[in-house]
């Protein structure tokens, strides 16, 4: 029968290294919040029901994040430590048999893999505990491993409580372990404050299991790469830029063409279809996905939005929430937001906004335009400068646009409107009541001209 395993993500701590009021595990790295990434590596390991988050600074924030994963929560009201914060979980883990494995919700490139192949370890060997250890180049901020004679943990001595001898050691305590639970429970007590941190350090664990005549083996990573702590704003940075590299790489491998990569900006969960073509500094961002065979433009700035294939974005436009159908054209300058639909074909140009607005297949709107809460059908072309005003001071109404219908320029469309299909309305026009099909609106004064005023009026402005 195979060992069950619990899984706790330790998350409650500020940060304070990164300087910052919102919790250190809410930052973003490639377009995700770090804690989502350790919740999705946990949870390719064991199901929802086998793990916990501890949560703290911005608890609520916390599990927001990770809503509808079904992993449960236990709250570390002060952050006592990374040992206070298991000792919490007394109450509702202690009952679990097996093991329990622990990770660090800073430590966000941990692969699944390495958790499967730590908890095997573990499951395989009498020890008390198995801790995933590395070699780095600069040490600095981590718990150094102390090795006894056969090689076996002996201690974790914090970067704050060390010696110059310990100091110089290269080998670091990445943070994540995997106890004899029955054993964790038994000794995590005998953990004390006495360090210039005055906290629990769950480090100590290690040298209390010795005295108490357990082994703790270490699982020995040669590539430091994947567990690697976030602690610091720069660090964050090198994270994001590393996740960045490898989307880019991704998208490349699966046929997108990313032209200057290292201006790229694509979130994780972001797609693209083979052939299509990135511009420099182009941001794709959230769950956004793109078609085949798309262009996007250089500076264009896309998030969430669902484009069909062969669509066109222009540069420097901005597409929020909105869908864009195949072979549709967006920008340059354009901004689509809150449910746009670009249905098939259509065209939107410079300079146009679009709110909570279908605007159907085919049809056109080029330049200078506002549509907001309007569903415009196929074949329609919006005149320069047209806008609908969809809001009446208090609420916001809508404007329905038949098919095939001509909207001259610089029309003002006031809503609630209905313009029948077929039907024109005339450049200039404020149009406040409903269009019949195949109608002319006229809503405008008609033009009068004066015959030879001009002639006459400079006779009367003419200096004496
Ligand atoms: C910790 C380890 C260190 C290791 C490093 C690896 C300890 C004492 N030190 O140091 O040996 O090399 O990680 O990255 O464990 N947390 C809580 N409650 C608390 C305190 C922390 O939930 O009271 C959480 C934090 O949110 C964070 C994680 O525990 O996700 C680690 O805390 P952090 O303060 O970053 O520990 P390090 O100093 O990096
Ligand atoms: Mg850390």
């Amino acid at each position: 029968m195979q060992t069950p395993v619990t899984i706790l993500i330790l998350a409650a701590g500020l940060g304070t290294r990164m300087r910052s009021r919102k919790a250190k595990v809410l930052h973003q790295a490639g377009g995700r919040p770090l804690i989502e990434r350790v919740a999705e590596t946990a949870l390719e390991v064991a199901s929802p029901g086998d793990v916990f988050v501890v949560v703290g600074r911005q608890a609520e924030e916390v599990c927001a994040a990770l809503e509808g994963r079904g992993v449960g929560f236990i709250h570390q009201a002060e952050q006592g430590g990374t040992g206070h914060a298991v000792m919490v979980c007394r109450e509702q883990l202690a009952a679990r048999p097996g093991l329990l494995a622990v990770l660090y919700g800073d430590c966000p490139l941990l692969a699944a893999a390495t958790v499967r192949e730590l908890i095997a370890r573990q499951a395989a060997s009498s020890s008390a505990a198995t801790v995933i250890t590395t070699t780095v180049e600069d040490p600095t901020g981590y718990g150094r491993v102390l090795r006894d004679q056969a090689g076996c943990v002996g201690a974790i001595v914090e970067q704050k409580a060390a010696s110059p001898e310990v100091l110089a050691i290269h080998e670091i305590n990445s943070g994540i372990y995997c106890f004899r639970a029955e054993l964790l429970w038994a000794h995590l007590d005998e953990i004390r404050t006495n360090n210039p941190a005055r906290e629990y350090y769950l480090t100590d664990i290690v040298a209390i299991f010795r005295r108490a005549g357990h082994l703790v083996q270490p699982f020995h990573l040669d590539d430091p790469s994947e567990v690697l702590g976030i602690n610091t704003r720069a660090e964050l940075a090198a994270l994001d830029r590393l996740l960045r590299e490898r989307k880019a790489r991704e998208l490349m491998l699966a046929g997108v063409t990313l032209e200057k990569p290292e201006t790229v900006i694509v979130d994780e969960q972001a797609s693209a279809g083979m052939d299509t073509l990135i511009e420099p500094f182009a941001q794709i961002r959230g769950r956004t996905r793109i078609g085949e065979d798309c262009r996007i433009g250089a500076g264009a700035i896309l998030r969430d939005a669902e484009l069909g294939d062969g669509v066109e974005i222009g540069p420097y436009t901005l597409v929020q929430g909105s869908r864009i159908d195949s072979g549709a054209r967006v920008g340059p300058y354009a901004r689509l937001r809150m449910g746009a639909h670009v249905e098939a074909g259509a065209q939107v140009g410079n300079f146009v906004e679009m709110k909570k607005t279908r605007l159907g297949a085919g049809s056109k709107s080029m330049h200078l335009a506002y549509l907001g809460d309007a569903d415009i059908g196929p074949g329609v072309n919006i005149g320069a400068g047209s806008i609908t005003c969809n809001y009446d001071g208090e609420r916001k109404h809508e404007t329905r646009i038949g098919e095939g219908v001509f909207v001259g320029s610089n029309a003002t469309l006031v809503a609630p409107l209905e313009i029948g299909e077929g039907s024109y309305i005339g450049a200039g026009s404020t149009v406040t009541d409903p269009v019949p099909p195949g109608a002319l609106a006229l809503g405008r004064a008609r033009q009068v001209n004066k015959p030879g005023w001009a002639r006459k009026r400079r006779k009367k402005t003419a200096p004496e």
